[in-house]
């Protein structure tokens, strides 16, 4: 047989058994994983560099910038896991929806949903315009070997109340005024979203990915009964859509997480996570006790103690290692994204620091 025959060569651990899935199974792993929420990006100057003249949500439907900003902090810090580069608004813009997102802001709506007609004319997300991302997976794929991709969608709530404010906001007022409003075209709205969701991250999964993770980011604001009555449904309606993963395959790993969600810990878990992402106001031994011993949790440094001296950094992630072994699985993360002014080296430290902990 001829070398160009020859099937590609198997790595010699396939992302299946990483440690990063191991984790998010409750098996043993050789090392805690780490990764970090929002590790590509401006923390990074080669990302700065990349990314200058073009814009957020165009770099985002790039499969060659996808690519290559999605693998930067890999190279750059050894983490455990790649996270696609997009943006959780990303599959409103490709179905047609007006939407920016400015620099230091956020995404901005050009016609935020105010009634009932808006939500019936939000354009539904067609599978076939998600070409784009299917390459950039399977060249992700391709390039990162052992290591494992997570795929991400936004979930229903936190891209309804981007849809309904118009952009970022504080209290989410609006949202939680038409939520009881109009329950009915609540519901509505959040089962779109939850469809074009789970179209979203089908085909990531389709293409490759290995975990997936559901950022919830703004649930934190709602009561534990208005979240499980109106929101969790829709989130949990995502999930099952994923139904069992790849032909012949268990379902890869979902991740799910909130901001401020100390409270709802619980049913965050509920909606069908393998692995609950915890913020920073919960100790990891906590939010063992809260979600329960048949799931993971992945989180929870600071992200603002990132910006403090080395011995602080040091304190604090051997705090959230010792507090993560009480969990039935630990991946290491920060508590939210990284920040933009972060000194990159001091993420590779933490790497490194995580990794030297629990070997
Ligand atoms: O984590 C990663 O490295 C993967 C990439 C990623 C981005 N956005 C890239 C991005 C992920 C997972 C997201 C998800 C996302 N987007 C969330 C959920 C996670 C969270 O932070 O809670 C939310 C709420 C958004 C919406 C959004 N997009 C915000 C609030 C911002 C920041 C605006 C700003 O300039 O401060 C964005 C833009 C964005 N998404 C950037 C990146 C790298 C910055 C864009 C730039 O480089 O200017």
């Amino acid at each position: 047989m001829t070398a160009a025959a020859d099937p590609a060569p198997m790595p010699a651990s396939p992302p299946a058994d990483s440690d990063l899935v191991r984790a998010a199974r409750g098996l043993p792993v050789r090392r805690t994983p780490v990764w970090f929420m929002r590790q590509a990006g401006r923390s990074l100057p080669e990302y700065r560099a990349l990314r200058a003249g073009t814009r957020m949500l165009e770099a985002c439907q790039d499969p060659d910038l996808v690519t290559e900003i999605t693998l930067q902090p890999v190279r750059r810090h050894g983490v455990d896991a790649a996270i696609l580069f997009s943006d959780i608004v990303l599959p409103l813009v490709v179905a047609g929806v007006d939407i920016e997102i400015e620099p230091g802001v956020g995404p901005v709506v050009a016609q935020p949903v105010r009634t009932v007609a808006d939500v019936d004319a939000l354009p539904p997300l067609e599978p076939d315009r998600l070409a784009f991302l299917a390459t950039a997976v399977r060249r992700l794929v391709a390039e990162l070997g052992a290591t494992p991709l997570i795929g991400f969608a936004g979930a229903p709530f936190t891209l309804a109340t981007y849809l309904i404010e118009g952009g970022p906001s504080k209290e989410h007022a609006r949202t939680k005024a038409f939520m009881y409003a109009e329950p009915e075209a609540w519901g509505r709205l959040l089962d779109r979203l939850a469809i074009s969701a789970a179209t979203f991250l089908r085909t990531q999964v389709d293409a490759g990915a290995s975990a997936v993770q559901l950022f919830d980011s703004w649930a934190g604001v709602l009561s534990a009964a208005d979240y499980a009555e109106r929101v969790l449904p829709h989130s949990r309606a995502v999930f099952d859509a994923l139904g069992s993963g790849r032909a012949g395959e268990d379902g890869v790993p979902r991740i799910h997480f909130g901001v401020g969600t100390g409270e709802l810990l619980p049913l965050v878990g509920d909606a069908g996570a393998d692995v609950v992402g915890v913020d920073w106001r919960v100790p990891l031994d906590e939010a063992a006790r809260r979600v329960g011993p048949q799931r993971s949790l992945q989180g929870n440094l600071d992200p603002a103690v990132l910006l403090a001296d080395r011995a602080t950094v040091d304190r604090e992630v051997r705090r959230v290692v010792e507090q993560g072994r009480a969990a039935r699985g630990h991946v290491f993360n920060l508590g939210h994204g990284v920040l933009p002014e972060t000194d990159p080296g001091v993420l590779t430290h933490v790497v490194e620091l995580v990794h030297e902990l629990t070997s």
